[in-house]
């Protein structure tokens, strides 16, 4: 999903900027373009459909001058993808350039009107409407560029994240921000702005995570002021960035993708440090026991997500209900957020998201805020918008996740979920102790089991081979696996393009069974849990209509493995942390097929990492 970059310095403006997008471009987008003021001030923009590289292509035998500029990589969500509506767009004056994240809900409105006063529009986009308008306020009023912009953000009704720059003033940058993030990253004399801090953390370590409807003047050399929409000063709260530039780059791996899925084992034990006791009788989550009341008063528990995330949440359904008895509804973000739901003060709801910008999850939680609900975080991106807009939250803490396809994200949720289900559990008392240490002990040990299970990397990279070519797979499960099929299957579909459906293992029977043949794969989760019979019977359906069947099997195990084409056997663990284990071969599995198929592993056609727009 699109990105923005900013530099006011003493450096060369173009190559941070284009080092910048390079940075995002793992958030996925279909065009991009940059805006310099030359020395001479003169309003350089350059633009390109494509990747960054055809626009590093297009600008090279441009004017690169300058040492404040702004950027972009765009997601199309008004006007197709082409050098035209790519931004940074021009104010007819010719003074002003701006680049937006978002989405204007009243572009037309306020298209219309400035048109009255004279406005043509070279693009189709709803950005440019803002840049018109405020090129018009400043001209109307000969306020300042900080007026202006505070001014045009009154008028227009969206989410966006801005920046803009005016050639008359090449000392001085303003951004605002609403729903949509932005990050201002604080140099020694130097000013850099993006949509998350990877583009950043190459120069500073001091960064200002912008809030909703803050505005924030850039001056070259001066310090950094921040106002609310009514023109009133907020205090500027420095925070140092944790994440380092090693994470960001691949360690030797071929992808992104392939990196975090064998970081899991770190990234579970950084997720669970500090918060389950090393005797595995206690677990904290201050989040939690912060608001202690308001869980033990919740007559219900709502998790919104989308895609990996809701994949994560139906989990969480399991085991909240399994160990702490309290009624659990999942729903997608964006069916929830439109279906005028009943929601009460009795009612916890969790946002469940990588990112913390989805935008479908980020108003889902804003709604059942607005009905009186408790809301709680479950996020990855420390400072992203879902974390500021929530009550209390907790973080998964699995470092930043590159690859468009989640991966470590997911286990890291499961893995906290799994954490929340015990202390809430422990605090209604409705899990009994022996129960209680059985899973804590298996979590201390989900790292070295996770090692165990990525040893099983050349096997699935063999069997990957059989089915590279494969037309469509089927992935079944049942209980705390049948989240663990859904998401093998949208691992395949979204890095491979190979059609491929999860469903309940029983429920293959009502009409899934029809789709059975020798040219239909099925993978079936089948560990040694209290439904393995019923799975088994699944797997022998399967067989009796010639469908070839990749198992997951618990090690040792001798009656599924024998009637399946293709086993892995996975360690033993107890079964509520199973998805954890089932989770990481089927990412393999789906990372090898897409290599074999030449696919875009990291950045697959039409998806981007973080959906910031509905
Ligand atoms: C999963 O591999 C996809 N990248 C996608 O389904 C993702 O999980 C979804 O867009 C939700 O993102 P979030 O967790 O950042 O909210
Ligand atoms: N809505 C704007 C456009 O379509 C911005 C999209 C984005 O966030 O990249 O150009």
């Amino acid at each position: 999903m699109c990105g923005i970059v900013g530099y006011i310095g003493s450096k060369e403006a173009y190559p941070v900027l284009i080092k910048g997008l390079h940075r995002l471009e793992y958030r996925g987008y279909d065009s991009s373009g940059v805006a310099m003021i030359s020395d001479e001030g003169k309003l350089n923009i350059y633009k390109a459909k494509g990747k960054v590289a055809a626009l590093e292509h297009f600008a090279e035998s441009k004017d690169r001058s300058g040492t404040v500029g702004i950027a972009h990589t765009r997601w199309a969500t008004h006007g197709e993808p082409n050098d035209t509506n790519a931004h940074p767009h021009a104010s007819q004056s010719g003074d002003l350039a701006i680049v937006h994240n978002g989405t204007i809900e009243n572009y037309t409105v306020v298209k219309k009107a400035l048109e009255q006063h004279g406005y043509a529009f070279r693009s189709e986009t709803d950005t440019e409407v803002v840049v018109q308008l405020i090129d018009y306020i400043r001209t109307d009023t000969g306020c300042t560029l900080f007026e202006a912009v505070r001014e045009a953000c009154h008028q227009i009704v969206g989410a966006y994240a801005i920046a803009v720059i005016d050639r008359r003033n090449p000392n001085q940058i303003v951004v605002a921000r609403k729903s949509s993030p932005l990050v201002i990253g604080v140099g020694d004399g130097e000013y850099f702005i993006a949509s998350d801090a990877t583009p950043i953390v190459e120069y500073t370590n001091r960064v200002v995570y912008l809030n909703d409807d803050e505005i924030a003047v850039i001056n070259r050399g001066e310090s950094l002021h921040v106002f609310n929409m009514d023109n009133k000063e907020s205090k500027v709260n420095i925070q140092k960035l944790r994440m380092s530039i090693s994470e960001l780059e691949k360690g030797g791996y071929p992808h992104f993708m392939l990196k975090e899925i064998f970081e899991q084992p770190r990234t579970l034990r950084d997720c669970i440090r500090g918060r389950v006791s090393a005797d595995g009788k206690h677990v904290v989550l201050s989040g939690v026991l912060d608001n202690k009341e308001r869980f033990l008063d919740a007559h219900r528990i709502l998790i919104v997500a989308c895609g990996t995330s809701w994949h994560a949440a139906l989990i969480g359904k399991h085991l909240f209900e399994d160990m702490c008895r309290i009624p659990v509804e999942v729903e997608y973000a964006s069916e929830f957020r439109y279906r005028n739901p009943v929601v009460s003060d009795k009612d916890v709801l969790i946002a469940m998201s990588q990112s913390g910008e989805t935008a479908d999850t980020l108003a889902a939680l804003e709604l059942a805020k607005e009905q009186g609900a408790f809301v709680f975080g479950i996020c990855n991106v420390i400072g992203s918008s879902i974390p500021r807009a929530t009550d209390s939250g907790c973080y998964i803490h699995v470092g930043p996740e590159i690859g468009v396809a989640s991966t470590k994200a997911f286990t890291g949720q499961v893995t906290v979920l799994a954490m929340m289900a015990l202390m809430l559990g422990r605090m209604k008392g409705t899990i009994a102790d022996e129960a209680f240490e059985r899973v804590t002990r298996d979590l201390h040990r989900l790292p070295e089991l996770l090692q165990e299970v990525l040893e099983l990397d050349t096997r699935v990279k063999d069997l990957s081979k059989i089915f590279t070519y494969a037309k469509n797979f089927l992935y079944l499960g049942r209980g705390y696996n049948y989240p663990a099929a859904l998401e093998g299957a949208l691992k395949l579909k979204e890095i491979s393009y190979i059609h491929a459906e999860g469903c309940p293992a029983a429920e293959m029977k009502h009409g899934t069974i029809a789709l059975i043949d020798d040219d239909m794969p099925t993978v079936v989760i089948a560990p040694r849990d209290k439904i393995y019979d019923k799975t088994v019977s699944n797997i022998q359906q399967i067989k009796a209509r010639n469908g070839r069947i990749i198992a997951l099997v618990t090690r040792g195990d001798e009656v599924a493995a024998k009637i399946a084409d293709y086993v892995i056997e996975i360690p033993e663990v107890c079964e509520c942390l199973s998805p954890i284990l089932t989770s990481v071969p089927l990412q393999l599995l789906a990372y090898y097929v897409a290599v074999n198929k030449g696919r875009n592993v990291d950045q697959p056609r039409n998806l981007a990492k973080s959906v910031t727009v509905e």
